[in-house]
């Protein structure tokens, strides 16, 4: 009786876990449009509501499709894979066993969205859109505890590189201290050099300006991998201390740069990545905020004639009701100490001042060209357009309204809660136009829990097997 039980619950078991299992490691042959890159060649028709029918068939020829795909790219469009807000948490001593237990699941739950979706498109370029941790609270062992499990858990890369920084920069107990002063003291070096010359040519001093870079490691990647500060990351202008932007310096990289690709063809295209926290203040350290206006006068001092994708975290200033978030702007109040020392500093913000979206959209877009912002921030995704009404303004609306526009693409957040997304930007360089066209897609996976399902019925099916041994 038991035994025929057991058995009869084995057999469910194993239906349920190879259901789930077929849908986490095929699910984006559910999307199919959404999860691919916009393909120009491919006659897309409009596809209104399809039949069940329909949309069986299209699941199994994209399966089809992935089996037989070379994944060889013989196209020269630009391909751009991006994450928004993986926003990864960490434990405390006080942190129930529950809460860890999700945060680790957690980690494999973003990592299993990035090993399908980088197996299954082979971007040229992955950048993570800032907010990678939590908290910009948290101490430097901690934030190097939680780079490593961004390296190994999420996305795959080779840990050296950060035990070495690590093994650089020890304190007594062993674990990872930055070295806030030595770094503070070159930035300060560096920066007084600039200021006082007051010459545009001076990029090479802080080390701006990157050409036709594939990968940073071409031994051991065929692609770029691109981090973006977030807030969480190294905190609003009032926030961003020394620390702060010395380990992410340390273990993220630049936080500021550009690099241009193809700059003597017929079309140049460049990526800039900008930490657009600290262009306002009033801010802790105000000379953070100069050197990310010097990075922009150096940036429009080279007259780039060709499209640009401006990589960054905050968006662009927009009014209420066209995203998820209205304008937003927070300032430290009035309080006792230890605290005081923030008043008035810029504590929060949604987007970017109005005045500051309009001087940064004019430095980096000057040229008129067609270009693509993809911040993170919000979570909730949005898309709106910036078009330009008058020589030094510019308005975002939902449609394009201008003959000079830019596409803002908040990329929704890659966290469970969300779905799970993956933003993916084509470039094609449009021949009768001669200008780059920019797209975006948006491929959702699912709730996490639909990962866990997965894996703890596998554990489940297992189990109920095995224990038929014994009964
Ligand atoms: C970081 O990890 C190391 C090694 O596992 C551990 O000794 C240390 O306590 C961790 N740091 C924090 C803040 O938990
Ligand atoms: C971004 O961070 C990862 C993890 O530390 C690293 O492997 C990668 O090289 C970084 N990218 C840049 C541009 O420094």
């Amino acid at each position: 009786m038991l035994r025929c039980a057991v058995k009869k619950f084995a057999y469910f078991a194993t239906l349920l876990t190879i259901v789930a299992n077929i849908y986490i490691y095929t699910y984006p042959s559910f999307h199919p449009e959404q999860c691919s890159w916009n393909c120009s060649t491919k006659n897309t028709t409009l596809r209104g509501d399809l039949t069940l029918l329909e949309k069986v068939k299209e699941y199994f020829n994209d399966i089809q499709e992935q089996w037989h795909a070379s994944h060889a790219s013989d196209s020269d469009d630009v391909h751009i894979m991006a994450f928004g807000d993986p926003q990864i948490k960490g434990n405390w001593p006080k942190t129930p066993y529950v809460s860890r237990l999700d945060t680790y699941g957690n980690d494999y739950y973003l990592g299993h969205i990035y090993d399908m979706m980088q197996q299954r498109l082979k971007p040229q370029v992955v950048t993570v859109m800032g907010d990678l941790f939590s908290s910009q609270w948290i101490g430097d062992s901690e934030f190097h505890n939680r780079t490593k499990r961004y390296i190994s858990r999420i996305f795959k890369r080779d840990p050296a590189f950060i035990e070495r920084v690590k093994i650089e920069n020890i304190d007594e107990e062993g674990q990872y201290k930055a070295n806030w002063s030595k770094w503070g003291d070159r930035f300060n070096e560096i920066l007084s050099t600039v200021q006082q010359n007051d010459t545009a040519n001076e990029d090479s001093l802080f080390g701006f300006g990157y050409e036709n870079i594939q990968s940073w490691n071409p031994d051991l990647e065929d692609f770029l991998f691109i981090n973006i500060t977030g807030n969480h990351d190294v905190g609003y202008s009032g926030d961003a201390t020394y620390q702060h932007m010395t380990r992410f310096h340390d273990l993220f990289g630049k936080d500021n740069y550009w690099i241009e690709y193809e700059t003597n063809t017929t079309h140049p295209w460049r990526i800039v990545v900008l930490n657009d926290l600290l262009l306002e203040g009033p801010a802790l350290q105000p000379e953070f905020v100069d050197a990310t206006w010097i990075f922009l006068k150096q940036l429009n001092e080279r007259k780039f004639n060709g499209s640009t994708v401006l990589l960054t975290h905050v968006p662009f200033y927009k009014r209420e009701g066209l995203c998820y978030d209205g304008p937003d702007t927070r300032y430290y109040p009035d309080v006792d100490a230890p605290e005081s020392y923030k008043t008035g500093l810029l504590r929060s913000q949604n987007h970017l001042g109005e005045s500051v979206s309009n001087e940064v959209l004019n430095l980096i877009f000057e040229n008129g060209k067609p270009g693509i912002i993809l911040t993170g921030h919000d979570h909730e995704g949005c898309e709106t357009v910036y078009n330009k009404r008058s020589p030094l303004t510019w308005e975002a609306t939902k449609d394009i309204e201008s003959n000079i526009f830019v596409k803002e693409i908040t990329v929704k957040s890659m966290m469970g809660e969300f779905n799970g997304n993956t933003g993916l930007v084509t470039g094609h360089f449009n021949t009768d136009t001669m200008t780059w066209d920019w797209t975006f897609s948006l491929c959702p996976f699912a709730i996490q829990h639909v990962w866990w399902f997965a894996k703890v019925s596998l554990l489940v099916a297992i189990f109920t097997w095995s224990s038929l041994l014994f009964v």
